[in-house]
C-alpha cells in the first residue's frame, strides 16, 4: 500500500486568492461539504485575520467539518494573526494553525527586511505562540524553493524543536525544476534533526506549469502531505491541482510508495461545483476534469477506443465520476426522476428549493427536447439559491437591432407580490436590461465580472450567465442564470446577485 499521503486542500484559502475567485461564507460552506465527500484529510478554511468574512467562514467550516477532517487557518508569524486564527478555530474538533514566513533571500531582504537569524527567532516565537493555543501547528517556509538549502534546514530544525508537527516546504513561485525540488526535500530529510517525527508537506505553484510534477517529486523524496486545490486554483498561475496529483498517485502509487484516501469518483462533481461557485471555468483540455479529458476526436483514436478503451484512456471516466451526460430527462420525466438525478449530482435541496428547480426544469424541458445533466445542474445552481429572493423576474421584453436603440421593459415582483415595472434604453440589450433592474432595485454596486457560456451542445443549448458585483461596502456577490435566451439568463444572474446584496442590507 505504501505511505499514506495526506491531502491538504487549500481551495478555500490559496484557491480563493485567484483573481476573481472570491467566495462568500455560504459558498465556501458548500465547497467544504463537497470536500468532505471527496474525503480530503485537511481543509484550509481561510486566513481569518484578513477579513471578517474569512473569519466567519472559518468558524462555520470548523463547525460543519466536526471531526471528519483537520481544519486549518493561515496566519503570518505575527501574534495577532495567530490569536485570531485560534479564535476562529475555537470550535474545531481537530484545529491546526498554519503559520510561517518567507525564507528566500528575495523575501528576507526585500519583503521582510530581516536577517536569517531574525527570521529563525520570529518563526520559533510564532510556532511556540501557536502551540500555546492548539496542539497541532504547521510551519510554512514561504518561497522555500528559492532559499539556500542550509538556511532552510536550520529554520525547519528550529521550528520542529519549537513544537511544529508539520513542516510545509512551498515552491511559492513555482521556480524549481521537479528534480531540483525533489533534491531539496531529500536534503531536508537527510539533514534536519527531528524531521522523522513530523510530517513534511509540499505546496507548489504552477508558474512554469509544473506544480503537479513538483509535488510528486516532493512525495518521491519523502513528503507525505500535498497541498493542492480543486481545478488548480490559486495565486497567479495557481497551485498543484488536487485531481491531478491524486490520479497520478493512484496510477503510480507503487513506484512512489504512496496512496491517498481520496474518493476519486467525486472529483468531477467537486470540480464542477468549484467552477460554478468561483466563476472560474475549467479549460476543456484540463487533465482529469476538463470537458475534453475523455473525448476522442480523430478517426484513428475513435477506432482504437471502440476496439478497447485502454488504447487511449489511462483512466476510465467512471473512476473520476465523469459519466457522460446521457439524455435522460425530458418533459415527461416526473418529480421522482428529477429528484433522483439531483441527488445523484450531490445536491441536497429542501422542498421549496426542489419545487423551484422542478418548475424551472419543466419550463426548460417544454422548450428544449433534450435536458442534459449540465442543464439541470445550472438550474439547481440558480434556482436553489433564489427561492427566498426579495425580487423575482416576472417578465422581460427587449427590442434591439440595427439601427434601433436597445430598450428593455422589465417587470419584477417583490415578496409582497407587488409588481415593479421599468422601461429603459441602453447601449446594448443586456445593458438596457441591467439598467432596468437598477431602476427598480436601487442598491449601490458595480459589475466587476460577466460571462456567458453555452452549457451543452446544439443550437438550443442553455446559455449560462455568471457574474460578480461589488457592493459599496466592498463585499462581492456572485449571480448565475441559465436560460435558452441569453438576455433572460443574464437578467436572472444579475437579479440573483442583487438579491443576495439586498438581503445583506
Ligand atoms: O505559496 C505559499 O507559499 C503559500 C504559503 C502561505 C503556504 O501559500
Ligand atoms: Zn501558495
Amino acid at each position: 500500500m505504501g505511505r499514506k499521503i495526506w491531502i491538504f486542500d487549500t481551495t478555500l484559502r490559496d484557491g480563493e486568492q485567484s483573481p476573481g475567485a472570491s467566495m462568500n461564507a455560504d459558498e465556501k460552506l458548500k465547497i467544504a461539504a463537497q470536500l468532505l465527500r471527496l474525503n480530503v484529510d485537511i481543509i484550509e478554511a481561510g486566513f481569518p485575520v484578513s477579513s471578517p468574512g474569512d473569519f466567519e467562514s472559518t468558524v462555520r467550516i470548523a463547525e460543519l467539518v466536526g471531526d471528519k477532517a483537520v481544519v486549518t487557518a493561515l496566519s503570518r508569524a505575527v501574534d495577532r494573526d495567530i490569536d485570531v486564527a485560534a479564535e476562529a478555530l475555537a470550535n474545531a474538533k481537530r484545529p491546526r494553525i498554519h503559520t510561517g514566513l518567507g525564507v528566500s533571500p528575495q523575501h528576507l531582504v526585500h519583503k521582510l527586511r530581516i536577517s536569517e537569524e531574525e527570521a529563525i527567532d520570529l518563526a520559533v516565537h510564532a510556532v511556540k505562540h501557536a502551540r500555546n493555543l492548539v496542539d497541532d501547528v504547521q510551519f510554512y517556509a514561504e518561497d522555500a524553493g528559492r532559499s539556500s538549502y542550509e538556511f532552510l534546514a536550520r529554520i525547519c530544525e528550529a521550528t520542529i524543536a519549537a513544537g511544529a508537527s508539520t513542516i510545509n516546504i512551498p515552491d511559492t513561485t513555482g521556480f524549481n525544476m521537479p528534480d531540483e525540488f525533489g533534491a531539496r526535500i531529500k536534503y531536508l530529510m537527510e539533514h534536519v534533526a527531528g524531521i522523522e517525527n513530523v510530517t513534511v508537506a509540499v505546496h507548489c505553484h504552477n508558474d512554469l506549469g509544473m506544480a503537479t510534477a513538483l509535488a510528486l517529486e516532493g512525495v518521491r523524496n519523502g513528503a507525505t502531505q500535498v497541498e493542492c486545490t480543486i481545478n488548480g486554483l490559486g495565486e497567479r498561475a495557481g497551485n498543484t491541482a488536487l485531481e491531478e496529483v491524486v490520479m497520478a498517485i493512484k496510477l503510480h502509487g507503487e513506484e512512489l510508495d504512496a496512496y491517498t484516501d481520496i474518493v476519486a469518483k467525486e472529483l468531477t462533481r467537486t470540480s464542477k461545483l468549484v467552477a460554478n461557485v468561483s466563476g472560474i471555468y475549467v479549460q476543456p483540455n484540463k487533465a482529469i476534469v476538463g470537458s475534453n479529458a475523455f473525448r476522442h476526436s480523430s478517426g484513428i483514436h475513435q477506432d482504437g477506443v471502440i476496439k478497447d478503451p485502454s488504447t487511449y484512456e489511462i483512466i476510465t471516466p467512471e473512476s473520476v465520476g465523469a459519466t457522460d451526460s446521457a439524455i435522460l430527462l425530458t418533459a415527461r420525466s416526473g418529480k421522482a426522476a428529477v429528484a433522483h438525478k439531483i441527488e445523484e449530482m450531490g445536491y441536497t435541496l429542501d422542498e421549496e428549493a426542489f419545487n423551484a428547480v422542478f418548475n424551472a426544469f419543466i419550463e426548460l424541458a417544454d422548450k428544449k427536447k433534450e435536458v442534459y445533466d449540465e442543464d439541470l445542474e445550472a438550474l439547481v445552481e440558480e434556482f436553489s439559491r433564489s427561492v427566498d429572493s426579495a425580487y423575482k423576474l416576472k417578465s422581460i421584453q427587449v427590442s434591439t437591432g440595427y439601427p434601433l436603440t436597445p430598450t428593455a421593459t422589465l417587470c419584477l415582483v417583490d415578496r409582497e407580490g407587488e409588481e415593479h415595472i421599468a422601461c429603459v434604453y441602453g447601449t446594448g440589450p443586456i445593458d438596457a436590461a441591467f439598467k432596468a433592474v437598477n431602476e427598480i432595485i436601487q442598491a449601490e454596486h458595480e459589475l466587476i465580472e460577466f460571462s456567458i457560456n453555452s452549457i451543452t451542445r446544439g443550437i438550443d443549448a442553455l446559455g449560462e450567465a455568471a457574474l460578480k458585483i461589488r457592493s459599496a461596502s466592498g463585499k462581492i456577490y456572485t449571480g448565475r442564470g441559465a436560460d435558452g435566451d441569453i438576455i433572460v439568463s443574464s437578467t436572472r444572474a444579475y437579479l440573483n446577485a442583487l438579491n443576495h446584496l439586498v438581503s445583506d442590507l
